[in-house]
Order: structure tokens, then sequence, then C-alpha cells
């Protein structure tokens, strides 16, 4: 009884240290962060808290490359695989974009960061056409 009890306990705390949080949380937190960007953006404010929000967007984007979506954890395991590596794709499509975004905000490129926050739609758009319920 005793082992079992301590067999619990360390697998609880396996779960605790991996940190995973669901992938509905991880984009709710880079979906305000994109909504306060596009908005600053679009104002031409190009500050200190569009630039930390756009920090969030580039870090939420890196931490749903380790959570697989439903969407692929339902398909039969054979399809499972290559369901991955398109979801990553995207998801490494929307990181280039938003870490370029990231750069023109720090430098202050007002221009670049409208066309960037667009093409980032485009990316969510399709990301959410393959993968969102
Ligand atoms: C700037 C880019 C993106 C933004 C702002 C964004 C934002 C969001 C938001 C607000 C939700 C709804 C969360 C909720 O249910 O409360 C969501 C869900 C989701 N997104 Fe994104 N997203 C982006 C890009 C992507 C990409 C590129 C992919 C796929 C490669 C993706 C896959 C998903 C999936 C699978 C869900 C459903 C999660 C679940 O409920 O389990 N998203 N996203």
């Amino acid at each position: 009884m005793k082992k079992l009890a301590a067999l619990f306990l360390f697998l609880a705390m396996s779960v605790q240290a991996q940190n995973v949080r669901a992938l509905k949380d991880v984009m709710e937190d880079m979906g305000s962060a994109y909504k306060i960007v596009t908005l600053n953006v679009t104002l031409g404010n190009l500050g200190p808290k569009t630039q930390s929000e756009s920090d969030t967007i580039v870090k939420t984007i890196r931490e749903s490359m380790n959570i697989m979506p439903d969407t692929i954890l339902s398909l039969p395991n054979i399809e499972q695989e290559a369901a991955k590596q398109s979801y990553l794709k995207h998801l490494k499509e929307a990181e280039s974009l938003a870490i370029e975004l990231n750069n023109a905000i720090k430098s202050q490129d007002s221009a670049k960061a409208k066309d960037l926050v667009q093409k980032l739609n485009a990316s969510k758009k399709s990301g959410h056409k393959e993968f969102k319920n």
C-alpha cells in the first residue's frame, strides 16, 4: 500500500515538473497579447507594452510546440506523425513571423510591423482551419 502511495506521489510530481499547460490556456494568452499588439501597432504605438506583449506572442508560440491539440490526439495512431509535423510547420512559420514582428516593433518600424501583424493573422487563420475544432 505504501509503495502504491509512493508511486502516485511520484507520478503527480512528474506531471507537475513537466509543467505542461493546456493548449487552450496557452492560446488564450497568445490571443490576448496578439489583440493588444494589433491594436497598438495600428495606432502606431510601438512602446514598451507593445514590445512585452510581442515577446509573449513569441513565447506562447514556442510553448504551443510542446502541446499536441486534441484534433491530432484523436486521430488514428498511423496518421498522428504526419499531422504533428504539419502542426509544427505551421507553428514554425508563425514563430518566424512573430520574431520579425518583434524586431520591427523594437526598431520602431511601424510600416513593417503593420505588414507583419497581417501576415501573422493569416498564419493564425490557416493554423486554426487545420487544427482547431
Ligand atoms: C498569432 C497567432 C495565433 C493566435 C493569436 C491564436 C489564438 C488562439 C485563440 C484565442 C484560441 C482560442 C482559445 C480558447 O478556446 O479560449 C486558439 C485556439 C487554438 N489555436 Fe491558436 N492562435 C494562433 C495561432 C495558431 C496556430 C499557428 C495554430 C496551429 C498550428 C493554432 C492552433 C490552435 C488550436 C489547435 C486551438 C484550439 C485549442 C484547444 O481548445 O484545445 N493557433 N488560438
